[in-house]
Parts: C-alpha cells; sequence; structure tokens
C-alpha cells in the first residue's frame, strides 16, 4: 500500500534536478544557476560595457524602450526606425561587438546542456539593464535567422516577474519570479513562445545595485 513516502516519491517536482522547474514541454527555470560564476561574470561584464555602453533604443514604432541595451559576440540586436535586427557592428562606436568571453559563454553553453539542448553554440548575447519601473513588453524573439538553438537568458540584480506566454499575443501567460542568479532557458517547441518582463520594483541589491541586468544568449546568424 503505497505510504507517505511513495506519494512524496509521486510528486513531479521531486523528480527534477535540484532547482530545476519546468516551464514548458521544452523550457526551465534552473534556479541559482549563475551564483557560482558571479565573481568571474562581473568584470567580464564591466569589460563590455566599457566597450559598447547601455543604451536607450528606439522601437520601429517609434517608442523609446524602457530598458537600456548593450550585446557582446559577434552579432549584437539592434532597434531602430528601420526595424529590429542583428548588427556586426557597434552602431554607436562602427566597430565590433565585444566578443563574447568564455565565461558568458561556457554559463550558457552548460544552463543549455542541463535543459536538454546540447551543441549550444551562442553567437550573440543581448544585455539589458532595467532600473525600477523599466520592462519589457511581450514579444517572440524572432529576429534570428533559425529557431533550433533555445535562447538562455541570465538573470542578475533586482528581482523581476517573467511573463511566459504562448504562441499567440493574447494567450494566457505564466508569472515567474527571478532573483539574482537565476537562468531560464527555452527552446525546441517554445522557441517562439511571448515572453516579457514586469516593471521592475525599486529596490537596492547588495552586488548589483538598484537594477536588474539580464543577458540573453542566442545563436543569431
Ligand atoms: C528579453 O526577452 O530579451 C529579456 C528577458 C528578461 O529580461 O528577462
Ligand atoms: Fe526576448
Amino acid at each position: 500500500m503505497p505510504g507517505p513516502t511513495a506519494d512524496l516519491f509521486a510528486d513531479d517536482a521531486l523528480q527534477q534536478p535540484a532547482g530545476r522547474e519546468q516551464i514548458g514541454d521544452e523550457s526551465y527555470v534552473l534556479r541559482g544557476y549563475a551564483l557560482p560564476w558571479i565573481d568571474r561574470l562581473l568584470p567580464a561584464l564591466r569589460g563590455i560595457l566599457a566597450q559598447s555602453p547601455f543604451r536607450q533604443m528606439v522601437t520601429p514604432g517609434g517608442f523609446t524602450m524602457s530598458a537600456a541595451l548593450s550585446s557582446c559576440g559577434a552579432l549584437g540586436w539592434t532597434s531602430a526606425h528601420h526595424g529590429y535586427r542583428y548588427t556586426s557592428l557597434d552602431p554607436r562606436s562602427q566597430q565590433p561587438w565585444p566578443a563574447m568571453p568564455d565565461e558568458l559563454r561556457e554559463l550558457a553553453v552548460l544552463a543549455a546542456a542541463d535543459a536538454g539542448f546540447i551543441d549550444f553554440n551562442p553567437d550573440a548575447c543581448l544585455i539589458n539593464r532595467y532600473v525600477a519601473g523599466a520592462k519589457m513588453s511581450l514579444h517572440q524573439d524572432k529576429n534570428e535567422r533559425r529557431f533550433d538553438a533555445p535562447v538562455v537568458s541570465v538573470s542578475l540584480g533586482l528581482p523581476a516577474i517573467f511573463l511566459f506566454g504562448g504562441h499567440e499575443r493574447s494567450d494566457k501567460t505564466q508569472k515567474i519570479s527571478l532573483f539574482h542568479g537565476d537562468v531560464v532557458v527555452w527552446g525546441g517547441v517554445d522557441r517562439l513562445r511571448f515572453h516579457g518582463v514586469m516593471p521592475i520594483k525599486e529596490g537596492l541589491h547588495p552586488i548589483m545595485g538598484p537594477q536588474r541586468i539580464n543577458l540573453t544568449f542566442r545563436t543569431a546568424g
């Protein structure tokens, strides 16, 4: 007769590796995954931002995005009146985007593998900076040339509520709290799901200060 122990092992949550939460058929939140990497990530991030500082971009519709952006890797994402696109040069400096540091790439590749996506080979990492009140409207990541690679998202600093929707803009969204060091991976059948970030609440993170920084790794080219 199944006792309390059997019930315990029947719990879906316990069949996941520690700290891995499934949010879609091929999507996971890896809680605290980036924490052991932070000491290596932050100097790498500082180097990138010295070369390609955060800037506020304008959408094709003429709105200024509330999150400020930068990129590293062979390709960087840009938005302007002409539309969204990946470029190999930072339009601000007319120089190539900063290279993707090994420690960033390794973190992304390992997280992807832990979510079931082996051989992830990111060539673009978008860096979003949110201060209090900044948000990201629901959108699909669809400026990449192919969709067979996942998106790997690393959250740093202030907490956020991540909205994870479906394949239609009007689909119901899951609200997922993301904290410093959490990594989200979505790919495969979930690759084109709508997602966004609710306005960031004011706060002061002990390491990152009054902001949230999010890194999203993609294979764009
Ligand atoms: C994005 O969708 O580009 C950013 C997501 C996030 O900031 O968590
Ligand atoms: Fe996105």
